[in-house]
This record gives structure tokens, C-alpha cells and sequence, in this order.
């Protein structure tokens, strides 16, 4: 028997037609993504999340000359944030990831370790994490759960 699972995005193609809120996340994720610390393979990525309280955590990735030793930006990110805030509701999270100089780079989703671990908290908290994945330019895909972009997940429920 043949199934299909839909998933649900928005494409919004400008900085210009997002809210207030989310072009304050753009503009933290951005800035985070310049202070990125990747000497090996010049991809540059930041993140920034908005706690329920208002507050915004940013972060970006970190390499290691032990490849394997360094972390993602939304897992920097979002590992000091549940650190920092373990009973804090996390509302948004907007990640901007592009090589260093690239002149024209598309909005680039999270890898699948990432989306992983996004949504252990996003169980964790009982309720959505909206996900942003943007270009540096501005293009910005919008999912209103970390589900959307990881429809066959494996969570706690299964143990
Ligand atoms: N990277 C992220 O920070 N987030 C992702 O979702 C994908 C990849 C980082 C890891 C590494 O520092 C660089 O980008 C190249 O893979």
C-alpha cells in the first residue's frame, strides 16, 4: 500500500515581508553567522532563537581541527539555550547558513542531526518550534514545526 505524508512550508522571498520579530531574529542570526568560527570549511552558518520570555539566544557554528569535534550553529544554539533556560519555552528558531563568499546562496535547511536534536526539545516543551532557514540575502523558508522538515522522526516515544 502506497502512503504519502505532506509537509507544509512558507516561502518568503524578501527580509521585506517578514514581521518585526522575525526580521529582528534575521538581523541576530546574521550578525551570530559573521562571528562563526569555521577556518576549515569557510561555511558560515548562525542562529538565532526567541524564548517565550522575549529573550533572544543566538549562536553559530564552531569547527574543530578534529572535524568531528566541532557543532553546528542550531546546536550550539539550541543546547545553551535548554542549558541556560531549561524551563524557558522556545518559540522561533532562524538559521542563516552560506559559504563565507558566496555571492548568491539560497536559504539552506538544517542538517539532520540538527533537525534531530531540535526536536527532542520541541518534545521536551510540548509544543512547535517554528523553524526559519534563510539566505543571507533575505529568501527565507518558514516551517511552523520541526516535523515539517523531519516527517519520519524518531523520538522518545518509541523507548
Ligand atoms: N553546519 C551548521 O552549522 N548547520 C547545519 O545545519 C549544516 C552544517 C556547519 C557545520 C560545519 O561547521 C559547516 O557548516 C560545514 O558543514
Amino acid at each position: 500500500m502506497e502512503k504519502e505524508i505532506t509537509i507544509n512550508f512558507e516561502l518568503i522571498p524578501n527580509y521585506a515581508q517578514l514581521s518585526d520579530i522575525e526580521k529582528t531574529l534575521f538581523d541576530k542570526a546574521k550578525i551570530a553567522r559573521e562571528q562563526a568560527y569555521a577556518p576549515y570549511s569557510n561555511f558560515l552558518v548562525g542562529c538565532a532563537i526567541l524564548l517565550e520570555n522575549g529573550e533572544i539566544v543566538t549562536g553559530s557554528n564552531q569547527e574543530n581541527a578534529a572535524y568531528p569535534s566541532g557543532l553546528c550553529a542550531e546546536r550550539t544554539t539550541i543546547f545553551w539555550t535548554s542549558a541556560n533556560y531549561p524551563d524557558v519555552k522556545i518559540k522561533k528558531m532562524l538559521v542563516i547558513g552560506a559559504p563565507k563568499n558566496a555571492a548568491n546562496s539560497p536559504a539552506i535547511p538544517p542538517c539532520g542531526a540538527c533537525r534531530q536534536s531540535i526536536l527532542e526539545y520541541e518534545a521536551k516543551q510540548k509544543e512547535a518550534i517554528e523553524i526559519y532557514f534563510a539566505s543571507p540575502s533575505g529568501e527565507v523558508v518558514k516551517t511552523k514545526s520541526i516535523r515539517d522538515l523531519l516527517p519520519f522522526s524518531f523520538d522518545g516515544t518509541f523507548l
